[in-house]
This record gives structure tokens, sequence and C-alpha cells, in this order.
């Protein structure tokens, strides 16, 4: 039997596993019941409610105004839509930032109020207590570093991290302080492969690219980037595996026509 068989649900268990025998892990982004349940059923090894939730439902230019409330609200639905993946959760902006207390007092409320598997942190050392104090009451948490999109404000720009030696130091040394506070996993975000390469050898845990190359254990992507759905962002790192907005187009463009051409509906779409 293959690993894919052997396990029914994805945990931090299968992620070890995975790391150990070389098998990549697939994960991309979930906001909603119907699409989390689409993305389950075609085998995705983890769902991400991101905070580009912000971005990408709500329409904001950054990630940081999404709430707790918001992100639980959404995360409910996911959870009720998966049945294999693991679902983990952004934890939002200012909702881990003040204190160790009030991040641990948070992750608490995210795995309480809505099935997750886990939460996720933006951050490396300067988080690290942070993230132990979640780990250590048993919650799952995986990090994330290279370009945060939460400290956007701080970086100045979206450009990849790592590149200058100070700054790939400082990135090896971030996973290395998340992996032994406990982290289970790690978002690498657009920095240079070779540095992700490097990351990647240096851990226990798996880590998961964005923008980072194809030597990390596993790859993300926002769900609707890679469904051709958002047509104003390109960058680079997007493969676009299905053009769903020319599909949406199209589709409603014919709907609007059998309307107004009363040919829709017919006999059979009639009671
Ligand atoms: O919020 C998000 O979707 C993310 C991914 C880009 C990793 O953090």
């Amino acid at each position: 039997m293959s690993t894919e068989q052997i396990i029914k649900r994805i945990t931090t268990k299968s992620f070890y596993l995975f790391k150990k025998r070389g098998i990549k892990i697939s994960a991309l982004t979930a906001y909603d019941f119907i699409t989390a349940k689409l993305l389950d059923e075609a085998g995705v090894d983890l769902l991400l409610v991101g905070d580009s939730l912000s971005n990408v439902f709500q329409g904001n230019e950054t990630t940081l105004p999404v709430t707790m409330d918001e992100m639980i609200y959404h995360t409910k639905a996911v959870t009720k839509g998966t049945k294999r993946a693991m679902v983990v959760v952004d934890m939002p902006f200012m909702s881990y930032q003040l204190s160790v207390d009030e991040g641990f007092r948070n992750a608490g409320r995210i795995m309480k109020e809505t099935s997750a598997g886990g939460v996720k942190l933006e951050g490396g050392e300067r988080i690290a207590e942070t993230v132990r104090k979640i780990t250590e009451a048993g919650i799952p948490v995986m990090g994330h570093i290279g370009l945060t999109p939460q400290s956007i404000h701080q970086f100045g720009s979206y450009r990849e991290r790592g590149k200058s030696e100070e700054e790939a130091n400082e990135i090896l040394k971030d996973a290395k302080a998340l992996e032994e506070a406990g982290a289970f996993s790690i978002v690498l975000e657009k920095m240079p492969a070779e540095l992700a390469k490097k990351v990647t050898a240096s851990l226990q845990i798996p880590t998961i690219g964005i923008g980072a190359g194809n030597y990390c254990d596993g790859q993300i992507l926002v769900t609707p980037d890679m469904l051709g759905m958002n047509t104003d962002f390109h960058p680079r790192f997007v493969r676009y595996y299905a053009q769903i907005a020319e599909t949406i187009d199209k589709s409603v463009k014919q709907y609007i026509n059998d309307v107004r051409k009363s040919e829709f509906p017919n006999a059979d779409e009639s009671y």
C-alpha cells in the first residue's frame, strides 16, 4: 500500500513521514465550504485558511484588516468541507504580536471554535516564545518566514527577501528558532531557490514554498491565483492551471443572453 493510501487524514505526523520519504506536500488556500470540498476531494494535503482572504475575498490591499472573528467564520466553513486535508489557519495581524499570552489565547480560541488542525504565525526568532507556548499546549504551529505580508509596512514592498547575506543568515536563524520552538512545518515565501534549499536541508521539519523555488518539501499557492480568477495579479511564481475568470465571463454572458431572449428556462427546466 502506498503512503497515500495509508493516510486517511493528514496530520503533523503525515508531514514528518512525507519529508522522510521524500514525498512532496501539496498545499492550497481555501476560504469557503464548496472550494474546500473540491480541493479536498482532488487530494490536496493541506488547506490553509490564509489571511490572504483579506485580499482575494474581502478586496483589501493588504492582509492587515482581517479579524479573528472573520478568520474563524471562514475556517468553520472550510473544515466542514474537508475530510482528508489538514486545515491550518493564519493567525491574523495583531492576534499574537501583543504578548505571548494573547497569542496563546487566540490560538486556543481558533482550535476550540473551528475544528482546524493547526495555526500559522508569521515571523521567526521574535515569535519563538509564543510558538513554544502554543505547541506546548498541543496546538500544531506552522511558521512563515521570508516575505511575511503582515510586515509589509516595515518592508516597504513585496520584493523577495534573503538576497543579501545578512537577510539570508537571518532567515536561516529564524527557521532554526521555529523548529526548536516546536513548529511542525514552515512556509518559505519569496526568497532565492538556493536559500530555500539551504533552509530545507537544515531542518527536520518540512518546508512549504511559495515563490521559493523547487527544493522545498512542498508548495503552496493562493487558489484564486492558480485557477486564473485573479486577473489583476501576475507574479512570476504563480502557474495558471485554469482560466476560471474567462470561463465565468463566457458563462455569465451566455446566461444574460438566454434570459434576455427568453431562452432560459425551457420546458424541461420548468415545473
Ligand atoms: O495568507 C496566505 O494565503 C499565505 C500563503 C501565501 C502562504 O500565507
